[in-house]
């Protein structure tokens, strides 16, 4: 069983995902916490309403110690953190305590589209500005460059002539909740492993 909190400043549909498949049973997995920086965020309801503890870090006020703040809410014990539409960067201590225990969804194939400022529907506008003609989406671990971690798994999502932002970010997000399980899957299962070269994806357990 795989015990994680999951960070998030939206409207929490990754969330949400996660919620799904655990209660549909694709998922061995048990959600301690839900922690977001914006107080309005729907995610909140979403975890409220499952009984899951959530808490606030408003970003206004802990924009440079959220991470210290949310290590000591969660503790040093959980198996993973899954920041699941969160919108800060995250600094500090929590990066060491949970060395390659962090992972990220974000709506772009990575190295493209990515970085500090590149982040939800910014991401969709820039891919359509550039007239890309493939986008989609990537789960990597966390480190202390923004976007910068290992990739653990990407999707591919075609652009169509006639997407504009509002459609691509829809169709990239319906396959980031598919993407996101997938990983948590693999992590549980311990398919996952790091090397020096990047993550490899283990066809048995070794
Ligand atoms: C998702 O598209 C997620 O990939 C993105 O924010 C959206 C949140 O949706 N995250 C980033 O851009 C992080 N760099 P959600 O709140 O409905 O899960």
């Amino acid at each position: 069983m795989l015990k994680i909190a999951v960070f998030v400043s939206g409207s929490g549909s990754n969330l949400q995902s996660i919620i799904d498949n655990i209660e549909q049973g694709k998922l061995n997995c048990r959600i301690e916490a839900v922690i977001s920086d914006n107080p309005k965020a729907g995610a909140l309801e979403r975890a409220e309403i499952k009984g899951i503890r959530t808490y606030v870090l408003d970003k206004s006020i802990h924009k440079e110690d959220f991470g210290d703040k949310a290590l000591q809410i969660i503790g040093e014990d959980l198996d993973l953190i899954v920041l699941a539409g969160f919108l800060s960067i995250l600094k500090g201590e929590i990066l060491n305590t949970y060395k390659n225990k962090i992972i990220n969804i974000h709506p772009s194939l990575i190295p493209n589209f990515c970085g500090k400022g590149m982040y939800g529907r910014r991401v969709h506008e820039a891919v359509i500005k550039a007239k890309a003609e493939i986008t989609g989406c990537t789960v990597h671990y966390v480190n202390a460059e923004v976007d910068g971690g290992a990739v653990i798994l990407q999707k591919i999502v075609k652009v169509d002539t006639c997407d504009d932002a509002d459609t691509l970010q829809e169709k990239v997000l319906s396959e980031e909740h598919k993407l996101l399980c997938k990983v948590l899957c693999l992590i549980e299962q311990k398919k996952l492993l790091n090397t020096p070269q990047g993550v490899k994806i283990l066809e048995e357990v070794i």
